[in-house]
């Protein structure tokens, strides 16, 4: 990156994707001039870590966000929906982390080892997403074996913590461990549909008419996105399981050309942003103990399918809060900054 001071502004900063952006810009030495935390007028005038220092929350809905060059939205939806906007207009990019704007056709959708040439689309809206968390590892894990013999289909099982849903989801499995472990009577769901704690819930965000969850789709539209190809067929079924930190996935992708397990293990291993941890015999493959507080995505358990010639197994692994969000957006912005500011 060149050597430039950016002013930067995070939307969402006391939640848990914006304390992830706060403390990897700042562990990072990414070039700030300025930086300004934002969140709503509740905690306005709180005083939340940025490294060593501590700096105060504004409300954005006072904030002039000409003073920022880039915003780092993950303050949901609606806040974007509102804001993003607005701030574009003020000459402030924004890296938004919601879906609200990732299937957009005038808003670009990147994963940096994927996709970053798109980025220059960024200049039809001022606006460039940053995808699902559950799509990035995946198609990160992707690139390599689509580059080298085209992929037909994937059928993917997702294994996805809570911290996607933010705080509130992290405090109701630690209250409702904390119940179970001290025999007390369980206080109703508020975030899930159905206790999470010792449960797995195959329900990620609503219900959709073909049966599907939003979640689900996600995967299937932005990873046609991102790679520019609407002919990826992806199948999913994406499940929320009591882990705090870290996605994992199971997928089985059909490809067009055959491929044997130890070609695909020697294209993932020099893959960009991957990590090859995979040998059985030494009990060797990622969980997500393995992927915490760690910006890369971690492959292992590639073996070939037995239900058909071209199909290749893998098991994906990253911290959803990293490499799933608050780095995958790090590292568009420092892409802008390289290339286009
Ligand atoms: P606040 O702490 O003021 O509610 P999480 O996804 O971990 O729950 O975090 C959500 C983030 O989005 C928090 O920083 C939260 O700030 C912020 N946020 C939620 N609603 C709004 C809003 N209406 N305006 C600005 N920020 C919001």
């Amino acid at each position: 990156m060149k050597n430039k001071s950016i002013r930067l502004c995070v939307a969402g900063a006391t939640g848990a994707v914006g304390k992830a952006l706060l403390s990897i810009l700042y562990s990072k030495g990414f070039p700030v001039e300025n930086i300004y935390a934002l969140a709503s007028s509740r905690s306005a005038g709180q005083k939340i870590p940025y490294g060593k220092n501590k700096i105060e929350v504004l409300n954005i809905a006072n904030f002039d966000f000409s003073q920022a060059k880039i915003g780092l939205f993950s303050a949901g939806g609606s806040v974007s929906a509102e804001y993003a906007p607005k701030a574009a207009r003020a000459g402030c990019i924004v890296v938004d982390n919601t879906s609200h704007f990732r299937m957009h056709p005038d808003v670009p959708l990147i994963v940096p080892e994927v996709n970053k040439k798109n980025i220059v689309d960024y200049q039809k809206t001022g606006i460039i997403a940053n995808p699902n968390c559950s799509t990035i590892q995946m198609v990160v894990a992707l690139k390599p074996i689509y580059d080298a013999v085209g992929i037909e289909r994937v059928n993917v099982a997702t294994y996805q913590a809570v911290s996607g849903s933010g705080k509130k989801a992290i405090d109701e499995l630690d209250q409702q461990v904390h119940q179970i472990t001290q025999s007390q009577p369980l206080s109703k769901p508020q975030v899930y549909a159905k206790q999470i704690a010792f449960n797995c819930l195959p329900h990620i965000d609503v219900f959709l008419e073909n049966g599907f969850t939003k979640e689900e789709m996600k995967m299937v539209n932005e990873t046609k996105k991102i790679f520019s190809d609407d002919s990826i067929q992806v199948n999913p079924t994406t499940v929320r399981v009591p882990v705090v930190y870290g996605h994992s996935e199971a997928l089985h992708i059909q490809t067009k050309e055959p491929i044997s397990a130890s070609q695909a293990k020697q294209l993932i291993s020099q893959a960009e942003g991957v990590i090859l941890m995979d040998d059985p015999s030494t009990n060797t493959y990622p969980t997500v103990l393995d992927a915490a507080h760690e910006d890369q995505v971690f492959v292992g358990r590639i073996r070939q399918g037995l239900s058909h010639p071209n199909e290749l197994n893998m098991w994906v692994v990253a911290d959803n809060i990293r490499k799933g969000a608050a780095t995958n957006a790090i590292q568009i912005a420092e892409e802008l900054i390289s290339n286009y500011l």
